[in-house]
């Protein structure tokens, strides 16, 4: 149905995508011309932080009032009109319903008035091929590269074969690595979302001070939920002891936590690494911004000889310019979606 239109944009290469981001509490808007970001639009949702956690019902309203000027900005950033855009795409899954319902709705109807195409994409799959947003400061990887995906929803090791052609090689069992930070912050009494303070914290503290245990499990995949109890008895033993505990100590306790969680993490890695000969190795999701596994993936590249690929900042939480990347990747396959689409909750990587 679009062939034509797709030909002629391959053709003269000037591709422009409009991506929308809403699966969780971030609403985001981008344009990319042809593989290069022109804009990325994140408007973070406040409200939740009062709740210790995303309020899905809260989420969802929230993205209905911010999509339009959302993507009103992107246009105008990448000083754009909408007359020029090739083809919309959006995250169809997985995520919360009622949020992926907004994006949805949103880019169905806009392609539609617009007559161009409409591209789904997969959230996890945008977290790994944002490594390919040109930039020329930052290498992409080639094929195979091993890619971790660590965010609040997912922990997942992955072989990336091609664009579209991933394996996972194991996942959580329990909760995702975000999840462990959220939730030991938590349990110091940090707002939501705990991560990005756990890792402001961990730089001015000991990571040695105090020892969590690790997880025994098997081959590739993680569990998270038995650091998160043994923190919240330790917690609970030392504060019976001495009530203002956390506060004294709160540097060295998220200097601890963070260290184990980044050991648990490289562990797996390594072994990925061992088990498939592969030494390329990306990391992508939210708490690829952490600075302790950061500074692993670097060490890793003299340590093990490994090339690692670290997203900037601006790529590792949730954002639309990797739902348009991916957008771009499907449009030079000719990829599209049908007006009949809805979203998926539940949305495997490579189904
Ligand atoms: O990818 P993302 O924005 O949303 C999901 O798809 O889940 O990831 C959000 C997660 C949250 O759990 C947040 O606490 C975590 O990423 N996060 C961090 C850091 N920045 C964000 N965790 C640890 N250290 C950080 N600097
Ligand atoms: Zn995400």
């Amino acid at each position: 149905m679009y062939t034509n239109f797709y030909s002629k944009n391959v053709e003269n290469s000037n591709i422009y995508i409009l991506a929308i981001e809403s699966s969780c509490d971030d609403t985001s808007a981008a344009v990319l011309h042809n593989n290069r970001k022109l804009s990325n639009v994140v408007a973070t949702q406040k409200i939740h932080e009062e709740y210790g956690g995303v309020v899905p019902e809260l989420a969802s309203r929230a993205h209905q009032q911010n999509i339009v000027p959302v993507v009103d900005r992107a246009l105008a950033k990448a000083n754009i009109d909408k007359k020029q855009l090739s083809a919309i795409a959006f995250t169809r899954g997985p995520g919360l319903m009622g949020s992926l319902l907004v994006g949805t709705s949103f880019a169905k109807s806009l392609a539609q008035g617009l007559g161009i195409p409409l591209i789904e994409v997969n959230h996890m799959e945008a977290h790994i091929l944002a490594h390919f947003i040109k930039d020329e400061e930052q290498s992409m990887p080639g094929f195979p590269f091993l890619a971790m995906t660590i965010s609040g929803g997912h922990t997942q090791i992955v072989k990336v074969n091609d664009y579209f052609d991933m394996e996972i090689l194991g996942e959580t069992l329990d909760d995702a690595v975000g999840e462990a930070f959220d939730k030991s912050a938590k349990l110091l009494g940090l707002p939501y979302p705990g991560g990005p303070l756990i890792d402001a914290h961990a730089k001015k503290g000991n990571p040695k001070a105090f020892k969590f245990p690790k997880p025994k499990v098997e081959g590739l995949n993680f569990s998270f939920s038995g650091l998160k109890t043994s923190i919240l008895y330790f917690i609970q033993k030392e504060t019976a002891a001495n009530p203002d505990f956390i506060a004294e100590n709160i540097d060295d306790i998220c200097a601890s936590m963070q260290y184990t969680i980044i050991n648990i993490l490289m562990d797996k890695l390594k072994l990925a690494s061992k088990q498939t000969g592969i030494k390329q190795v990306a990391i992508g999701g939210g708490v690829s911004a952490n600075s302790g596994i950061r500074k692993a993936l670097t060490e890793a590249n003299k340590k093990y000889g490994w090339k690692t690929y670290i997203p900037k900042f601006e790529y590792c939480t949730d954002n639309a310019a990797m739902i348009g990347i991916v957008g771009y990747l499907k449009f030079m396959e000719g990829s599209f979606t049908d007006q009949g689409v809805s979203p998926k909750a539940r949305f495997a990587l490579g189904s």
